[in-house]
């Protein structure tokens, strides 16, 4: 069991709360007292999960809105970067670039910014959420803009390897800039049973399956509320740190202190990452 009295009265903004393992998570500090604000594309079905907790509109695919959010915000102790889309036909952002490292890496990565003062001003953290895709990720040292916001061959998993290879680095690059202010912990949530996977067998064409994944998911796949867990710990961990399952090849499992993966480890990769990201968000990063 989590221990997470620490965040009472304290202000969690959590990304994508609305769904699966960030709603897990939601429902956990609410129990434990924090303030939680859901932070969500879709405020209608985030206030019927709700339960009391504060949902405020943020669609991480326009920067605009990413913006809009930070500045409609006075407090925040903690920012848990968990929304996510996985897979899916080549779309775009608002602004333009392709919809799943705009969503999952470079929105995320604006909101951070755009959050930081309020973050340091309460000695916070940013919690990441990647995933053991992150192994197969292909970011390099070398890495442009356009393999950002237009990869050249569009293979969607690929892609979503490469966005969570991404919140990976960036979780490491953040807390060897500001871990001594505001704390960067990443995590994954081993595969858990959402409906990240339904969502993409629909985006794909592949609904027919729906109804199948629906018997087969919950019975091989862990729950949405262990898959939380990762999540909660990383509130409690010191800077830097990565968690997830161990248990078979990480997919399941308590949450623990794992090493971080070499495609998330390589410091000229990360801060060509940050520097890349900076060129395409136009804001500064936090410094
Ligand atoms: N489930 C797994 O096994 C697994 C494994 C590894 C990593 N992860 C990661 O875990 C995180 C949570 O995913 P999940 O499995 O809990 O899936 P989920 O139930 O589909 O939740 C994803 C959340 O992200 C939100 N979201 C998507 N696009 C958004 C946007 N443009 N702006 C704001 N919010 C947006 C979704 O909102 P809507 O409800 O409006 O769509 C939903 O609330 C993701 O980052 C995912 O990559 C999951």
């Amino acid at each position: 069991m989590i221990d997470l009295r620490p965040w009472r009265d304290r202000t969690v903004v959590i990304t994508g709360g609305n769904s699966g393992i960030g709603l897990q998570a939601a429902l956990a500090l609410k129990a434990a007292g924090a303030d939680v604000v859901l932070a969500c594309r879709d405020t209608t079905r985030a206030a019927a999960v709700a339960q009391g907790m504060a949902v405020r509109e943020l669609d991480l695919a326009d920067l605009d809105s990413v913006e809009a959010f930070a500045d409609r915000t006075d407090r925040v102790d903690a920012l848990i970067c968990n929304a996510g889309v996985m897979g899916g036909p080549l779309l775009g952002t608002v602004q333009g670039h392709e919809r799943q490292m705009g969503t999952n890496h470079l929105g995320h990565a604006a909101l951070i910014a755009r959050l930081f003062p309020l973050l340091e001003q309460s000695r916070g953290r940013v919690v990441l959420v990647s995933s053991i895709a992150a192994r197969g990720g292909s970011l390099g040292p070398q890495l442009t803009v356009d393999d950002l916001v237009s990869p050249p061959a569009y293979l969607s998993q690929k892609v979503y390897s490469n966005t969570k290879q991404a919140n990976l680095l960036f979780a490491q690059e953040l807390h060897r800039r500001v871990g001594d202010r505001v704390a960067s912990v990443a995590c994954h949530p081993g595969v858990s049973w959402t409906n990240l996977f339904l969502r993409q067998l629909e985006d794909e064409g592949r609904g027919w399956l729906v109804p199948v994944a629906k018997v087969l998911g919950p019975i091989f796949l862990q729950p949405a509320k262990a898959g939380a867990q990762p999540t909660l710990r990383a509130l409690l961990e010191p800077s830097g740190s990565f968690i997830g399952p161990k248990r078979f090849n990480q997919v399941r499992g308590p949450a623990e202190v794992l090493d971080v993966y070499t495609t998330g480890s390589d410091p000229a990769t990360a801060a060509r990452l940050w520097d890349v990201t900076e060129q395409i968000l136009q804001i500064p990063l936090p410094h």
